[in-house]
């Protein structure tokens, strides 16, 4: 499973790419918005900044609703670097849109998928990438990971290219399920990554074998 990183973050992208694990990043609106990135020169150029750190597929997503401006805009972000994937939104223009750059060969990710029914439609149209929101579901009490394990079987079922990006992971348990159900890709927060370093009897254990070296290293030197 490939692990992206859900941020705008240029120092939290720096971190996930230092551990080697990064295979690639998304970004939305909002967490552009939230690093202060406004305006299509900035935005472009932090878009920039992102491919220039890692070496996979970064999600760029259009702010445009209608099928037009979505292509206009998807065409400029695609330009932007090889390694940028126009991300569309599931509506009915975004369909049209994805269908369009498929036979452009340029790579797109539809978001904000909440229901296999979706996803097979965007597979249909010729989406590099569904992103379905496993938190997001999980929020309003239905199981995000089902619809992880639905689309994986619908997809299974046939030779749809698409593949499956599982999107607002929140935690360790969200990516060892997308692990276990087969997601080809999640995309989580840095916490979320560095989460799975983490097991107390990592820590006592490390900190016991610490303790016993330094204890008989002394006793070796007195
Ligand atoms: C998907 O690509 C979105 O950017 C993201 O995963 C949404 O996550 P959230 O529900 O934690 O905001």
């Amino acid at each position: 499973m490939k692990f992206f990183i859900d941020t705008a973050s240029l120092s939290e992208i720096r971190m996930a790419q230092n551990l080697g694990v990064l295979d690639g990043v998304t970004t939305n609106p909002s967490l552009m918005a939230k690093e202060g990135v406004t305006g299509t020169e900035n935005v472009h150029g932090h878009y920039k900044a992102i491919c220039a750190i890692v070496d996979g597929d970064v999600s760029a997503e259009v702010i445009s609703t209608d099928y037009e401006t979505m292509v206009k805009e998807g065409l400029q972000l695609a330009a932007l670097d090889s390694k940028i994937v126009v991300k569309v939104p599931m509506t009915e223009d975004g369909i049209k849109a994805i269908k369009y750059f498929s036979t452009q060969q340029i790579k797109t990710n539809c978001t904000l998928i909440f229901s296999a029914g979706q996803a097979l439609l965007a597979a249909k149209a010729g989406a590099t990438y569904v992103s379905p929101f496993v938190g997001r579901l999980d929020d309003i009490s239905v199981d995000g990971l089902a619809l992880i394990r639905e689309i994986r079987t619908i997809y299974d079922n046939y030779t749809f290219g698409t593949q499956i990006l599982a999107a607002s992971v929140r935690h360790s348990a969200h990516i060892l399920g997308c692990a276990k159900i087969g997601a080809d890709v999640m995309t989580g927060p840095l916490q979320a990554i560095f989460s799975l370093l983490k097991h107390p009897l990592t820590d006592s254990g490390l900190a016991q074998f610490l303790a016993d070296h330094k204890r008989v290293a002394t006793q070796n030197f007195n």
